[in-house]
């Protein structure tokens, strides 16, 4: 039995089927990724020219850009640790499970960040479908994840495969969404690095 995005029944099922917002009520002022991991999302963000009025998507108390954008609008959970983000102009508390929708006009945005998060989501396809909407055309989306997580609230399908098939995951998370050039996928840390590994899938709106 497929969903109407063609995904096996189960794929987005979660350990912790409660509310987002009780797991995310209290302030978790952390970081996700260790240093060399949190350096390589910075320098892909430069190397790709990430800048103007930016989107960081599950944001947190961080972003991870090396020079902070002109507007960067952080949206999340927590309006705590969002307030507490130096780099955010602003921030909106938005939970993406609930409605996956985003509240921000068409082609708001010169560019879309996502970091260690896209494996929470449950309709990412409609997440993602909506991303490409409030960019731009020609304007990127950066997807990173590295392999810690919070594994209740992760879906099934990520904790059941490997470093190849989430990348698999998110490239079909850029196609099935219909806004997205073919995505990139690479592996961002050296492969013998002794640290958090940091892979990253990144596409261009079409349109
Ligand atoms: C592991 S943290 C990563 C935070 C930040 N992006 C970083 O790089 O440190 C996961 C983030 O996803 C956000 N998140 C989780 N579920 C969400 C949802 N349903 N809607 C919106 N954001 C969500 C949380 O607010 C949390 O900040």
């Amino acid at each position: 039995m497929l969903d109407d995005h063609g995904y096996p029944s189960g794929f987005f099922d979660r350990a912790d089927t409660g509310d987002d917002a009780a797991f995310y009520g209290p302030e978790r002022l952390v970081t996700h990724i260790d240093e060399g991991a949190i350096a390589a999302v910075g320098v892909l963000y430069a190397e790709l020219g990430i800048g103007g009025r930016v989107l960081d998507l599950m944001s947190s108390w961080v972003s991870h850009f090396t020079t902070a954008p002109d507007d960067l609008v952080v949206l999340g959970m927590n309006e705590g640790e969002l307030a507490a983000n130096p780099q955010a102009a602003s921030s909106v508390v938005h939970d993406l499970n609930q409605d996956p929708s985003l509240p921000f006009a068409d082609a708001d945005f010169d560019a879309a960040v996502c970091c260690v998060s896209v494996d929470y989501l449950v309709r990412p396809v409609d997440v993602f479908r909506d991303v490409a909407r409030v960019l731009r055309p020609g304007a990127p989306f950066v997807v990173t994840y590295s392999n810690r997580c919070f594994p209740t609230k992760v879906i099934r399908a990520w904790l059941a495969t490997d470093d190849a098939g989430r990348a698999a995951i998110v490239r079909s998370y850029f196609e099935r969404s219909g806004g997205f050039t073919e995505p990139v996928s690479e592996l961002r840390t050296p492969l013998d690095a002794r640290g958090d590994p940091l892979w990253a899938v990144w596409a261009t709106t079409t349109g």
